[in-house]
């Protein structure tokens, strides 16, 4: 089958709307951020002949855990702006092969690229969401703007900034009940950032990485872009304030527990006083 079709299905159409969407937002500039989207063989066999295998590339850590896995996958380097206009230059779909230490490129990357450099934590952060959520499908990281002027001036602890976020709009809390993680400066694209993201990961669908963006997950692109979407909207708002002189009044603990028990949701444990 051709290229060409692929381009029909749901969930080609729905991940170039997200790469636009992100890339609107200011939060792609150059080839700053990658998605990775965990896609069936029932999902892809009307599409693509997934028996022929374009080339085999090695991994530089042990996934087992995924072993057949197959993943929809931005190209290292690749813009966002420019991903929608040419999806096959952009984008590629790999299966991880049964020893966990390779990945096949099943279709894509036509100009010889290879998947984002942050393919190690995209990979190690999908074991640890699929080990706590059987319906988890995306990773999604940018360098989504107010969130990443946060964590130059806020304090990088995890409760104090969740508390931060949940403030600044209601919503935040019903969105993100479980908080944000934070991890320490690490370099990106290795394995210990993937690592320690994919640690925390178990505990939150959201990881910051300070000074340099927003790490997410999600059942489906929607929901990994309104985790971002929100997060975001609460930093920006938090920058309002802070430039209108800080905080006067706001949502109590007493207030947001009454929220969580008209959304049944459970906030992360000790962070409501
Ligand atoms: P890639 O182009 O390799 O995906 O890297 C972009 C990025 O944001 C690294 O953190
Ligand atoms: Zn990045």
């Amino acid at each position: 089958m051709s290229s060409k079709e692929i381009m029909c299905a749901d969930f080609m159409k729905q991940m170039l709307d997200i790469i636009e969407q992100s890339y609107q937002h200011g939060w792609d500039e150059r080839n700053g951020g990658n998605i990775s989207y965990l896609l069936t063989q029932e999902e892809l066999e009307p599409y693509l002949d997934i028996t022929k295998v374009v080339s085999t590339f090695s991994l530089s850590i042990c996934v087992k855990e995924l072993a057949n896995k197959y993943f929809l996958v931005t190209g290292s380097g690749k813009y966002f702006r420019n991903i929608k206009g040419n999806p096959c230059d952009g984008l590629g779909i790999i299966r991880i092969a049964k020893n966990g230490k390779q990945a096949e490129l099943i279709w894509g990357f036509e100009n010889g690229a290879l998947p984002t450099s942050e393919l190690p934590s995209h990979l190690l952060s999908h074991i640890s969401r699929l080990s706590v959520d059987k319906k988890h499908r995306v990773i999604l990281h940018n360098h989504a703007s107010h969130l990443l002027a946060m964590t130059f001036t806020h304090e990088l602890d995890e409760r104090a900034f969740t508390r931060t976020l949940w403030k600044m709009c209601t919503e935040c809390l019903v969105v993100f009940p479980e908080g944000v993680s934070i991890i320490p400066w690490l370099v990106p694209g290795t394995n210990e950032i993937g690592e320690a993201t994919a640690d925390k990961m178990k505990d939150t669908r959201m990881v910051l990485w300070p000074y340099h963006g927003v790490y997410v997950a999600g059942n489906c692109l929607d929901e990994a872009f309104g985790l971002v979407e929100t997060a975001e909207k609460a930093a920006q708002i938090y920058t309002y304030v802070q430039a209108q002189g800080g905080i006067k009044q706001a949502i109590s603990d007493q207030q947001f527990k009454q929220l969580a028990e008209r959304f049944s949701v459970i906030p992360r444990k000790d962070y409501l006083d």
